[in-house]
């Protein structure tokens, strides 16, 4: 895979949510602290985005000492490495057909659209990353506070440790006083569903945090890299069925950034879930996370290296989404940056769209920067809509995007 036109190598450096370090108070240390530049050992970054780069063992073993999973994930999830730019999201390969005469007002382009039932200021939302942990609950109540200003959608991240009944966990995800009024989105793992969930534990855990709907994740290339990952997959697939029939509240799922691919969606239709959300290669590699977690360069390290990219792309699983689930939710994300790849990806069929990593990074700098981040992005929506003649979300889900080079299936 070549890189793509509007993709430099090093876009993440460029990104105008890629905000610099900071020692800002409003976060907590171990999400504040350090950036991947600021690992003992990291690359340069122009190293680090070189497809045949390998991991170093003194690189891997002089990552920090930390205890907990949920602050590594936070920290290892901010180093440039593992957001995956080369291969690309699969959107550089579309490209619309801009108008030189909109006939259209600008102040009146209207990007809000209806989402599960809840209206939205654009089709956008703050994709699953956090909870469990104080510092976790920091950075969520960060990110609610900002979607709830911009009127965009909220993910929480796995709310797995709610299933140990921590009060303090429990908070970590509790957001509904700085986001009374979002559309929020609980989210559990499917392993979890499959050995702890029916679907009433499903919508017991929707409402202790008010979520409107849930997430339920496929991750098994994250579990088989992951050090103590979960290596036994099987019976996930009835798991889905049984409570996405009988949790009263709407149930997807979503990759984590490898993609849904076409044999996965055929199984997924045949489930009574509200829609799917694509977490395709193109964006955070959950494989090179967990491979930086290593201490030194195991087998599954190695493996974690070789598979960073390894699935579909976020442009063909949108595609690929969007004919097997005609008429249900289908969220784009995975390496979404801008608001032009958002419009490409409504053109593409799809309801909304989701950013986890660039929002976790603006994070770092309080409620304003991601605000002003989410405010960018919406308004480069805006205009694109414009400069495509689209005055509404409808007519631009309807509004032709052409493929100008071979994506990741063609
Ligand atoms: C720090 C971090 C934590 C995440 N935790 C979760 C999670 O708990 N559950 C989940 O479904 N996805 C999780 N994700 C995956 C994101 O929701 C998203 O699917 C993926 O990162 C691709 O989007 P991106 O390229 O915009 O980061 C996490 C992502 C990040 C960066």
């Amino acid at each position: 895979m070549t890189d793509l036109p509007h993709q430099p190598p090093d876009r993440l450096a460029s990104d105008p949510l890629a905000a610099e370090p900071t020692t800002d108070p409003e976060l907590p240390a171990d999400a504040v602290e350090s950036t991947a530049v600021d690992l003992p050992g990291a690359k340069p970054r122009a190293a680090a985005h070189h497809p045949t780069m390998q991991l170093q063992a003194e690189q891997v073993e002089t990552l920090p000492d930390m205890d907990d999973r949920k602050a590594e994930h936070l920290r290892v999830s901010l180093d440039d490495r593992v957001q995956r730019p080369g291969r690309g999201n699969g959107l550089g390969a579309y490209q619309f057909d801009p108008l030189s005469l909109p006939e259209l007002d600008l102040d009146q382009v209207d990007t809000s659209c209806v989402l599960l039932g809840k209206r939205l200021r654009a089709p956008i939302l703050v994709g699953a990353m956090t909870g469990g942990t104080a510092e976790a609950g920091a950075v969520n109540r960060i990110l609610a506070e900002a979607a709830e200003r911009c009127g965009v959608g909220f993910c929480l991240g796995s709310q797995r440790p709610m299933l140990g009944l921590s009060g303090d966990a429990v908070r970590s995800f509790q957001m509904r006083d700085v986001a009374p009024t979002t559309l929020l989105l609980g989210n559990l793992g499917a392993i979890q569903v499959r050995d702890h969930c029916s679907g009433k534990d499903l919508e017991r855990l929707a409402m202790a945090v008010g979520a409107d709907g849930m997430f339920v994740h496929l991750n098994p290339l994250q579990e088989a890299i992951q050090p103590e990952g979960d290596r036994d997959w099987r019976g996930v697939f009835d798991a889905l069925g049984e409570v996405a029939a009988s949790c009263a509240l709407p149930v997807l799922v979503k990759e984590v950034g490898a993609g849904l691919s076409a044999a996965t969606l055929q199984r997924l239709r045949l489930l009574g879930i509200a829609g799917v959300e694509t977490a395709g290669v193109g964006g955070t590699s959950w494989a090179f996370i967990e491979a930086l977690r290593h201490r030194g360069r195991t087998p599954q390290a190695i493996a974690g290296e070789v598979l960073a990219d390894f699935g579909t792309c976020t442009a063909d699983s949108l595609v690929l989404a969007r004919s097997a689930f005609a008429n249900r939710v289908v969220i784009a994300s995975g390496g979404l940056r801008d608001g032009l790849e958002v419009a490409k990806c409504i053109a593409l069929g799809a309801s909304a769209c989701a950013l986890a990593a660039p929002l976790l990074r603006a994070a770092r700098h309080g409620v304003d920067a991601v605000a002003a981040g989410l405010a960018g992005i919406i308004e480069t929506l805006r205009i694109t809509m414009f400069l495509v003649g689209a005055p509404d979300i409808l007519q631009l889900s309807r509004t032709p995007i052409v493929r100008v080079a071979p994506g990741h299936l063609g």
